[in-house]
C-alpha cells in the first residue's frame, strides 16, 4: 500500500523585527574629535597637503610645519586657511571646520 505523503509546505513567517535605526548623532558643538580630524583631512586637506600638490607643504613634514608655526605663529596659519591664500582655496575645501578644528588639523599635518 502506497501511502501518499502530503507535504504541506507551510511558509514560515519569520516575524522581521523592524530594527529602529540607531542615529548617532554628531555634537557638533564639541568640535571634532581625533578620528574625525584625520577624517577631515583625508576628505579635504589631503587632496593638497598629502601629495605637496602646488607647493603645499606636506603632511608630516615637520620640520617645514614647526618653522612655519614658529614664525607666524598658529592664529596666523588658522586666518591663512580661513581666508585662503595664493593657491589654496578658502577654507581649505572644509566648509563646516572650526578655528579649533583647523588648530588640530595643522596640528596634524605638523606631526
Ligand atoms: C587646493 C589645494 C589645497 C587644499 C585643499 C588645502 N591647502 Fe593648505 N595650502 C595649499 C598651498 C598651495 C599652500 C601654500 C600657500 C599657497 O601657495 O597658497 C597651503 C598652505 C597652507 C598653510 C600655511 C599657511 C601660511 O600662512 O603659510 C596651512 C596652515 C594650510 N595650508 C592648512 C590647510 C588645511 C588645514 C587644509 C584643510 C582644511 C588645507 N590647507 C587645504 C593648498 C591647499
Amino acid at each position: 500500500m502506497l501511502s501518499i505523503i502530503k507535504i504541506f509546505a507551510k511558509g514560515n513567517r519569520f516575524l522581521v523585527s523592524t530594527i529602529s535605526t540607531l542615529v548617532v548623532s554628531i555634537a557638533m558643538t564639541t568640535g571634532a574629535g581625533a578620528a574625525d580630524i584625520a577624517a577631515i583631512y583625508t576628505e579635504s586637506c589631503a587632496a593638497c597637503h598629502d601629495s605637496g600638490a602646488l607647493n603645499a607643504i606636506k603632511k608630516g613634514d615637520s620640520v617645514k610645519w614647526q618653522q612655519l608655526i614658529q614664525q607666524k605663529g598658529m592664529p596666523a596659519l588658522i586666518s591663512s586657511v580661513k581666508n585662503g591664500m595664493i593657491q589654496m582655496p578658502a577654507g581649505g575645501l572644509c566648509e563646516n571646520c572650526s578655528n579649533d578644528d583647523y588648530r588640530k588639523l595643522i596640528e596634524y599635518m605638523s606631526k
